[in-house]
């Protein structure tokens, strides 16, 4: 078919759904949600089949959905209706949500159902749950409502419900004097990763982003009790919470400390080392061992990775191939493996180049130090997305495996043509060859985890429901293994002989000179870029490379 995806954004959800339709021999192509006309310009460009909103912020022009056939993916189970529908979820502490495909009608999300798929509400950010739950819902969804269509027989119902109005600010206001670290815990992931909830710290109107329960802390309901690198740790009427991100009013979403500063002034309240503590607390770096492997935890907010995060975990790194273990598993967070150089602390640095300059040498010692390791076989175990460096970063391991559904963007262009660095140069052409590499850095499109081990660039793809189980079993027979001092033998080989064909320090000199002109040079496209991108700006056109339908040679096919 010719499906034709209008979206608010090409966000995880979009990209995947791109993925597996493309993967299924579907013609796609993409229009961002601009206006009613360019919606409108855009069905009479392509002549789609079926029209498929992913991720709408506000209903279908009707000269649209009265001409095609256009089903919305509603992120709510059958007869839910309306905005905040996840949100409301969490709130309420359902214990089972879905995703709904109805056809678009004059009412919102009342149209009738073509296809829904549930799961069970984890405790987690809505942000988490959308990337995760939601998202497996819908493709299955949406796959099948696609199915349905194509069979011509399937008549879609209409579900009774009733519409719900949106979250509003007094649904999940928080008083520290009279909620739980539960109550409080919901209302902060209701809005996660978006609006945050409005509360204030240190006297001033923020937003709270990012909350982690803890165990063991109390003071009085309120009171601040201390910071742990980027977060602060505030008591509630039973316990305490972390919270890691904030946004303050007119300001952009930054870790906590760094959005106040006056945090700086509070107790320190670090861990020994970087053994996973034994409670639930807040911890951004955490190593477990087990069976002669090093598991490697880094749960860094929204994937991104600031100079000093970097450094930490290379730290981390460095003392973890100090210990005596055969296998490293770098396993990133639960919700992105890693997205690159942290575009938030860049934007908000007194020189956003300096600071551009400080974090990608910082990611690049890490990627190195990962390279360099001779101690032990490495592997990046992917359960989140990774996007930009990091998916190069994740390369520099001896194998990557990947959880299925994982969405992959390994290329830097789209943030204002950067050139990127990771020493991606020296990993990449390898294993997809230089015409494979040079297609996937200038075609921009994400790929699925699978599509990247078909295409050689990650070696494997491990099914989603066992994922760390798996990655856990395979890195203890890879420790396991009677050749292991063969295999680590063989791996300083390898390095050693692509060193004395050109040096690591050279490709990165060679990247990081390209880099260089990105951040200091006379074309602001990465700063201009970043901004829109940190500053969330709207949509003003969609990328070409995306709107297939725009570009110049198109034609309906007879
Ligand atoms: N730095 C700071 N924040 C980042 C980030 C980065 N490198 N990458 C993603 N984020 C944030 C987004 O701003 C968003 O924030 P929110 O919680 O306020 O909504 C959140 O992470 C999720 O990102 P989003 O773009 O909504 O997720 P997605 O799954 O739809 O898209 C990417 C994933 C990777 C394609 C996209 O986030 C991206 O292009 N990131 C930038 C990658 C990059 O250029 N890195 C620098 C070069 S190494």
């Amino acid at each position: 078919m010719r499906i034709l995806l209008l979206s608010h954004a090409f966000n995880s959800l979009t990209q995947r759904l791109w993925c597996e339709l493309a993967g299924r021999g579907h013609q796609l192509s993409l229009e961002l949600d601009i206006a009613d006309s360019v919606a409108e310009e855009a069905v009479a460009l392509f002549r789609p089949d079926l029209v498929i909103a992913p991720f709408l912020k506000r209903a279908i022009p009707e000269t649209v959905w009265s001409r095609h056939r256009c089903l919305v993916v509603h992120p709510g189970s059958p007869g839910d209706r309306g905005p905040s529908a996840l949100d409301w979820a969490i709130l309420r502490g359902e214990p089972r949500w879905g995703v709904t495909v109805l056809q678009a009608e004059a009412e919102m999300d009342a149209g009738p159902v073509w296809a829904s798929a549930d799961f069970a509400l984890r405790p987690a950010g809505k942000g988490s749950l959308y990337r995760n739950e939601v998202t497996e819902a819908a493709v299955r969804a949406v796959l099948l409502a696609v199915d349905r269509v194509a069979a011509g027989d399937f008549v879609p119902q209409c579900v009774p419900g009733a519409a719900h109005a949106p979250v509003a600010r007094a649904d999940r206001a928080i008083d520290w004097q009279r909620q739980s670290t539960a109550g409080i815990l919901a209302r902060i992931r209701s809005a996660d990763g978006f609006p945050g909830v409005a509360d204030s710290l240190f006297g001033e109107p923020c937003r709270l982003f990012d909350a982690w329960p803890e165990a063991t802390l109390r003071g009085a309901p309120g009171e601040l009790l201390g910071r742990r690198e980027t977060a602060v740790c505030r008591a509630t009427t039973d316990g305490a919470l972390w919270i890691g991100h904030v946004r303050r009013d007119g300001g952009i979403k930054l870790p906590a400390t760094h959005a106040f500063p006056q945090a700086a002034a509070l107790p320190e309240l670090a861990l020994p080392g970087w053994w996973k503590a034994p409670a639930p607390t807040w911890q951004d770096i955490a190593y477990e061992e087990a069976g002669g492997v090093g598991f490697l935890s880094f749960e860094f907010y929204n994937g991104a990775m600031g100079t000093a995060q970097c450094r930490r975990l290379t730290e981390a790194f460095r003392w973890a191939s100090g210990r005596p273990t055969r296998v490293i598993v770098l396993r990133g967070g639960s919700d992105f493996w890693s997205n690159g150089i942290h575009l938030n602390l860049i934007e908000s640095a007194d020189s956003p180049a300096d600071e551009s300059w400080a974090n990608i040498n910082a990611i690049d010692d890490l990627a190195e130090a990962v390279l360099r390791c001779e101690t032990q076989l490495t592997v990046a175990a992917l359960g989140g997305n990774a996007g930009a460096g990091g998916c190069f970063l994740a390369r520099a391991a001896d194998r990557v495996w990947a959880r299925d559904g994982v969405v992959l963007n390994p290329h830097y262009r789209n943030m204002g043509n950067l050139y990127g660095s990771e020493f991606w140069t020296y990993l990449l052409p390898p294993r997809v060859g230089a015409d494979g590499a040079a297609a996937i850095m200038s075609r921009r499109l994400p790929m699925t985890a699978a599509e990247a081990v078909a295409c050689g660039f990650y070696d494997a793809c491990l099914p989603a429901p066992c994922f760390a189980v798996d990655v856990a079993r395979r890195a203890a027979e890879l420790a396991a293994a009677p050749d292991f001092a063969d295999r680590l033998a063989a791996k300083a080989a390898r390095r050693a002989a692509d060193e004395a064909a050109k040096p690591l320090a050279a490709y990165r000199a060679d990247e990081l000179a390209a880099m260089r002109r990105n951040f200091y040079g006379f074309d602001p496209s990465y700063h201009v870029a970043r901004y829109h991108f940190v500053a969330k700006s709207p949509h003003s056109w969609t990328p070409r490379h995306l709107a297939r339908h725009r570009d110049l040679d198109w034609k309906i096919p007879a």
